[in-house]
């Protein structure tokens, strides 16, 4: 079987396919011929550097990929030969709150990952998939859907809460098919017309060029008669954060996922206390998380944006694409 290897942090330039022989699972283990894997931030981070997880010369990167069981090893029952599956990006998180030492398993960063044909993978860590979920869409969901669904605080979601998301990546338009699914009214920042209009298609009622208005929680302010949202997914971090609070209504709950503005950016949390916020950090999700987003896939709310499919061999150019933020929902590798 071929898989990708990453000889050095530092540049996609390192990432090549070996061969490598089919692995054999052990007990607990099932092998998975992947189909299907999809790119994250988190992915550049592991392949360039820093990773969070430190160096790991000889990785396999990638942590969301879908594909059908192979071979299992001794104990296994969760899973037989045939069944199609959705790994979880987090294997060592199966339920409950999430305790420190399963951050060391994560597929494609503390361990292999499943940038490869065949993946050896614990059978706790997959999610058989229904017939209506394919290959594609559910290898986008483990990292990025996961991670809205526990940003909103999904199954405590009230239908009539005013949710914001910003921009048009994996997360936020996830974030955004979820809340319009349960009849929120969303409203979404982005950086283009042509964004604006995929954002208004999927169901955004309100879109806000945060280029154009730079004091977009001012807007958001407006467009809610004062109120402010109720249920706001943070991907811009510390540079956005304030805006953030400024737009959110009183009690309202804010999920911190992402940093893609200046990590180092300093923020006053006063607002939390003035406003009766809710700051929840979110790191993915559990198995429990990754099940229960299957399932909305599976009943059509939502359809997994898909921005592009590359071929393996192709594996770099998409990871380009990824790093030019050309994107607008789901980098998808076809196995
Ligand atoms: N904590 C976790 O568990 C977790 C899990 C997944 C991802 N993340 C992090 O969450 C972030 C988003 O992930 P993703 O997979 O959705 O990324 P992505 O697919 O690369 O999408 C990022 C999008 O965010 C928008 N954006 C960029 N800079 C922004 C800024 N300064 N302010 C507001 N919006 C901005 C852009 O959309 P527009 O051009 O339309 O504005 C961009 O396309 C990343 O930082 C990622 O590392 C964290």
């Amino acid at each position: 079987m071929r898989r990708y290897r990453l000889s050095d942090h530092g540049a996609i330039e390192n990432l090549a396919i070996v061969e490598a022989a089919s692995p054999e699972p052990g007990p607990g283990e099932a092998v998975v011929r992947m189909r299907a894997a999809s790119l994250n931030p988190r992915d550049l981070m592991v392949i360039i550097g820093p990773s969070p997880y430190g160096p790991r010369p000889g990785l396999t990167p990638l942590s969301d990929g879908a594909g059908e069981v192979l071979r299992v090893g001794p104990g296994v029952t969760r899973v037989r030969p045939g069944d199609r599956v959705v790994a979880s990006f987090r294997p060592g998180w199966i339920d409950g709150p999430l305790e420190a030492a399963a951050i060391a398993g994560d597929l494609g960063g503390g361990g292999d990952g499943v940038l490869a044909e065949e993946v050896r993978l614990p059978a706790a860590a997959l999610v058989r998939l229904p017939d209506e979920v394919g290959f594609e869409a559910a290898a986008s969901l483990p990292c990025a859907a996961v991670t809205a669904w526990r940003a909103l605080d999904a199954p405590r979601l009230p239908a009539d809460a005013t949710v914001l998301v910003q921009g048009t990546g994996g997360v936020s338009l996830f974030a955004l098919q979820l809340a319009v699914a349960r009849g929120c009214r969303v409203i979404a920042t982005t950086s283009s017309p042509a964004r604006a209009a995929r954002l208004r298609a999927l169901g955004a009622e309100t879109v806000i060029d945060r280029t154009t208005f730079p004091d977009w929680d001012a807007q958001v302010l407006a467009a809610t008669g004062g109120r402010g949202a109720d249920r706001i997914v943070e991907v811009g971090g510390p540079g956005t954060l304030p805006k953030s609070f400024a737009a959110a209504a009183y009690g309202g709950e804010i999920g911190l996922v992402g940093l893609l503005s200046d990590p180092m950016d300093r923020v006053s949390p006063l607002p939390v206390m003035s406003r009766m916020l809710t700051l929840r950090g979110v790191l993915v999700g559990s198995r429990a998380d990754l099940e229960a987003v299957v399932a909305e896939v599976a009943a059509g709310r939502p359809a997994p944006v898909i921005d592009s499919v590359f071929d393996f061999d192709d594996a770099p150019a998409a990871l380009r694409r990824l790093q030019a933020h050309e994107q607008v929902g789901k980098i998808v590798v076809r196995i």
